[in-house]
Parts: C-alpha cells; sequence; structure tokens
C-alpha cells in the first residue's frame, strides 16, 4: 500500500507566529551535576564514580547494569528514543536536550512526537508532560487513517488527542472524543474544536451508556466508520509498572461493549508492544477472539515511528478491524529505521532505497534557548531559524507528502 495520502490536506499557515509550551523541568542540584556531565549521545555510563556515588538510585543502576538509555543525553544525529510522560526526570529516559545543560521542553517533546506547533497544550504542568508522552504520535494516526475510507470516527481514551490529530490529517472527522481525566479534555476540546468532548470513565456503565446515546444521536443514523482508542498502558508498558492485575488492563476490553453496540465500520485500537506478551499473549487473543465473534476480521501490526516521518524511535501495536471490506495493510515504510533501540549500535538500518529517518537535530535546532526549569508558554517564533524541512512543516509551512518527496529527492 503506498502511504503518501491522496486527501492530505493543504498545509495550514503560520497564522499567529507564536511558539507555544516551551518550558521545561526544573532540576536538582545533583541532577544539574550528571546533566552536565553526559555528552551527547552519552547516557549514565559517562559519569564520574563520585556523582554516582551521591545517589542510591545511580548506586543501584551502575551496580545491576541499568539500562543504557537512563540518565541519556538525546543526540541530534539520530531520531529520539522513545518520549513517555517522564520527560520531566533525567533519570527515567533520554530526556536531556542535545546541547543546552537541561531536559527537553514540552514543545521539543511535542515535536518529537510530531505534533504541529499550532497544536497548544493546556491543564496543570504536570498533565502536560502526560498528555504528550502518552499519546500517539500524529504521523502514525495518520499514516493509519490513510488506509481506510474517509468518515466519522470516536476516539475513546482521546488524552491530549495524538491519534485524533491523525487521524483529522487524513480527513477524517471526529464526531465525539471522551477521557476520564479533565485536562485531557480541555487539551483535546482546544484544538479539536468540530469535536463533542465528554469527560467519562467508560468503566462506569452509566457513563458508558450516556456515551453511546451521545454518539447515536450525533450520527443522526449513519455509519460510524471509525472506533478508535488508546487505552492505558501501564499495565503492559516497560516503562510503567508491568503489572497483569492492573486495573487499567480490562480498559481495552471496555472498547467491545462500544464496538457491539455501535457496530463501527472500523476498529483502530493502539498500545505498547508489551501487550503482546502480557499472561502469555492470552490477553491480547481474548480481545481478538472477541472481535472474532463481534463479526470483525483483524490484524496486528507493529510500526516503527521512525519509518513514518516522526523524529523518534517508538514502537506501538495497532490492532485494525473491519467489519465489511479490506482490512487496511500495514503502510509502506517511508524512511529507513534505526536499529534495535535497546541497543547503544545506533546505526541506521532498514533498506538503503529509503531516505534517513528525521533527526532529533531537524526536528528542535530552531527552538530558542532557554534555561534549565525555564522557557515560556507563549513566545513569539523566531522563522529566521529554520534549517529543516520538518520544522517548516512542524510551522505549517509545507505538507508531509512535499517533506516525504523532497526527503526521497535527496538521498
Ligand atoms: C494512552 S492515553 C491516550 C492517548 C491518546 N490516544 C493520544 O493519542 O493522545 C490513555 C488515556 O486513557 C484515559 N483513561 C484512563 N482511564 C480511563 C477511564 N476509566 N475512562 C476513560 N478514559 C480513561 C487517560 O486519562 C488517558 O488520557
Amino acid at each position: 500500500m503506498n502511504s503518501v495520502s491522496a486527501n492530505a490536506e493543504a498545509p495550514e499557515q503560520d497564522v499567529d507566529n507564536m511558539l507555544y509550551n516551551h518550558t521545561c523541568a526544573t532540576l536538582s542540584e545533583l541532577d544539574m551535576e550528571i546533566v552536565r556531565s553526559v555528552p551527547s549521545g552519552g547516557n549514565w555510563r559517562n559519569l564520574p564514580e563520585a556523582t554516582i556515588a551521591k545517589s542510591a538510585r545511580l548506586t543501584q543502576i551502575y551496580n545491576s547494569g541499568g539500562r543504557t538509555t537512563y540518565y541519556g543525553r538525546l543526540s541530534g544525529e539520530l531520531p529520539s528514543y522513545t518520549i513517555n510522560t517522564y520527560f520531566n526526570r533525567p533519570g527515567n529516559g533520554t530526556f536531556i536536550h542535545p546541547t543546552q545543560n537541561r531536559l527537553i521542553s514540552m514543545r521539543e517533546a511535542a515535536r518529537l512526537q510530531s505534533f504541529p506547533d499550532r497544536y497548544r497544550f493546556l491543564g496543570s504542568f504536570s498533565s502536560r508532560f502526560k498528555q504528550i508522552g502518552n499519546a500517539v504520535p500524529p504521523l502514525l494516526g495518520k499514516v493509519l487513517g490513510d488506509g481506510l475510507k474517509c468518515g466519522f470516527y470516536v476516539d475513546l481514551f482521546c488524552g491530549a488527542g495524538g491519534l485524533s490529530e491523525g487521524l483529522r490529517q487524513a480527513g477524517h472527522r471526529v464526531l465525539v472524543a471522551t477521557d476520564l481525566n479533565r485536562h485531557m479534555c480541555e487539551t483535546y476540546r482546544l484544538n479539536h474544536e468540530n469535536a463533542t468532548v465528554v469527560q467519562a470513565n467508560v468503566l462506569n456503565e452509566a457513563d458508558t451508556d450516556n456515551l453511546i446515546d451521545t454518539i447515536e444521536s450525533k450520527l443522526k443514523g449513519r455509519t460510524l466508520n471509525l472506533l478508535a482508542g488508546g487505552p492505558p498502558c501501564q499495565g503492559f508498558s516497560t516503562a510503567g509498572k508491568r503489572s497483569p492485575s492492573d486495573v487499567r488492563n480490562s480498559l481495552i476490553f471496555r472498547t467491545l461493549v462500544f464496538i457491539h453496540k455501535l457496530r463501527p465500520e472500523n476498529v483502530l485500537i493502539e498500545n505498547v508492544p508489551g501487550i503482546r506478551w502480557i499472561r502469555q499473549g492470552r490477553l491480547l487473543k481474548t480481545m481478538l477472539d472477541a472481535l472474532t465473534r463481534e463479526g470483525y476480521h483483524h490484524s496486528t501490526l507493529v510500526l516503527k515511528a521512525e519509518e513514518y516521518g516522526v523524529p523518534q524511535r517508538r514502537r506501538r501495536v495497532f490492532i485494525m478491524a473491519a467489519r465489511n471490506g479490506d482490512l487496511a495493510e500495514k503502510p509502506d515504510a517511508l524512511f529507513s529505521s534505526v536499529a534495535d533501540p535497546s541497543a547503544r549500535g545506533d546505526t541506521i538500518t532498514g533498506s538503503h532505497s529509503l531516505p534517513p529517518p528525521i533527526t532529533v537535530s531537524e526536528a528542535i535546532q530552531d527552538l530558542p534557548e532557554i534555561p534549565s526549569g525555564g522557557g515560556v508558554d507563549s513566545i513569539e517564533y523566531d522563522r529566521s531559524k529554520i534549517h529543516s524541512d520538518y520544522q517548516k512543516y512542524m510551522r505549517g509551512l509545507v505538507s508531509i507528502d512535499n517533506l516525504i518527496a523532497r526527503r526521497a529527492e535527496q538521498a
């Protein structure tokens, strides 16, 4: 399947020339000492023993040989590692700015997730880290949306709306979006003005019934083309505590209630790769068997974000199901991928016929310098700093299809 969209929207203008959410978390004195010692592309292994001895966590990582993504500093020359919800702390991933002694800002993380700069995040400081780190990179949502006939969709567990933003870019139209969390709903509402956003708990029967009524009244007898959703993944994620009994694991099954009542043409469920291994694969099998019983054929795709233009090595599982018609195929890779994200070899692999993936420096180098713990929520953007097609794309000055075509020409 060719992934370049026929129904891609024309690029939107860089309307207000503002830059939003360019603020970063504060570092303790010890964390700042750590940050200063880690070179670009480095991690806790680069720390002097005297620094390691000051922290119980670092000593434990040092003695047990912890992940080499911990206390990592991004390399400008490669896509980032996974941006999770902890990019306000240096010890939980590779979140140190490639050249400045600070953590990446929310805007930089949003860029690494492929959110365009017009996308604003509202709510408390801590919620915005979660909103960005939890999101499906919009470019993944778009490439999957491109493979489906366009129509109306509902977004369960909508979060800040990363998946929805991608579906919107592919030409789909949201009817109703829902999330338990007020801050998520606020951000979603601001960025998807045509959506009916309902704050609700899908574990609650009354909330579920009300949601189904709302969706049916919006459909006005029309068919729902797509039920989309990314249920929370803490129970399956390697970033969180993997716990088979986590109540959040049952949320994926709540989608079946909506599928049973609404009979959407298509279903798209996003999750972390770890979902395939939970209870030796029985959880995923139970879900897929239930979809079969509901009359859907399905496939489970694993996508590498950097292969679709996201400047990040994020792997995600997508369950695609269809009631009639053809099941969407795995979209063709547009960029080459990077070696196993847990390895520090970092050699760019994949097909030599594909252009290289977008790098961290292409994604964020134009953004203004800010101090650790500083930045501002809204400042004027300086266009003279743009030096890559991806930055132009983030500002709405070129389309993703233009970017892909130009990169293929340069490869
Ligand atoms: C992984 S995030 C979704 C991210 C979203 N798909 C995106 O692309 O931005 C999961 C969301 O599920 C929501 N959630 C958790 N428990 C819920 C519940 N019981 N009912 C509804 N939403 C819930 C969380 O607030 C969170 O925003």
